[in-house]
């Protein structure tokens, strides 16, 4: 499937995932993520425990096996940025018409399994996979309570999709989903709010 904008409007409409196999391949090493990272460790800048959605600087560890999650290409000071992430942001917002709420990305170091909470997001996500391999399962059955804790096991069925570096993964907004990490990988998520 190629990446453009009308097969993304025609998934919007229908809330359908779109999986797009190698769609870019140019991928940052780890390096640039570590250099990033180093970057945000580094800078006198606070890291918030609470995650704020839009345009925060910030790297956010809940716990030990959540991934570590820093906001790129947010920072107008001197901020290492990732080049490719920047390259793929411009590519991103053409399709989706608007400028992106936030880049993310998102790093788990441990190989550990870790099943993060299944639930919905408020904005549409793409999802670009860039090292190592996770993976995303969509639950179409499922409608979330706000009032309890969001789960992590669940006996319902799941569409899996399995990212590699270079795929990339839309997801509109309100599809009930969950990540599910068994080896250490980095993946650069494009938040789109409307
Ligand atoms: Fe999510």
């Amino acid at each position: 499937m190629i990446l453009n904008k009308k097969i993304i409007e025609d998934a919007k409409k229908n809330n359908k995932v779109l999986f797009f196999d190698k769609a870019i391949t140019n991928v940052p090493n780890w390096n640039s993520f570590i250099d990033n990272l180093n970057y945000k460790f580094n800078s006198e800048k606070k890291y918030s425990l609470i995650e704020d959605k839009r345009m925060v600087n910030d790297v956010l560890i809940y716990n030990k096996m959540d991934p570590c999650v820093f906001n790129i290409l947010t920072d107008n000071t001197e901020s290492k940025t990732i080049i490719e992430a920047e390259n793929v942001l411009s590519i991103f917002n053409k399709i989706m018409g608007f400028k992106s709420g936030c880049v993310k990305s998102l790093i788990n170091f441990v190989g550990n399994e870790a099943k993060y909470y299944i639930h919905a997001d408020e904005h549409d996500v793409l999802s670009w996979h860039c090292i190592g391999q996770v993976e995303w399962r969509i639950y179409p059955n499922i409608i979330l309570d706000k009032n309890i804790d969001p789960p992590t096991d669940v006996d319902e069925p799941y569409e899996s999709y399995i990212l590699n570096p270079g795929d990339v993964l839309y997801v509109p907004r309100g599809v009930v989903h969950q990540v599910v990490v068994d080896q250490p990988r980095a993946s650069i998520v494009y938040n789109y709010y409307y």
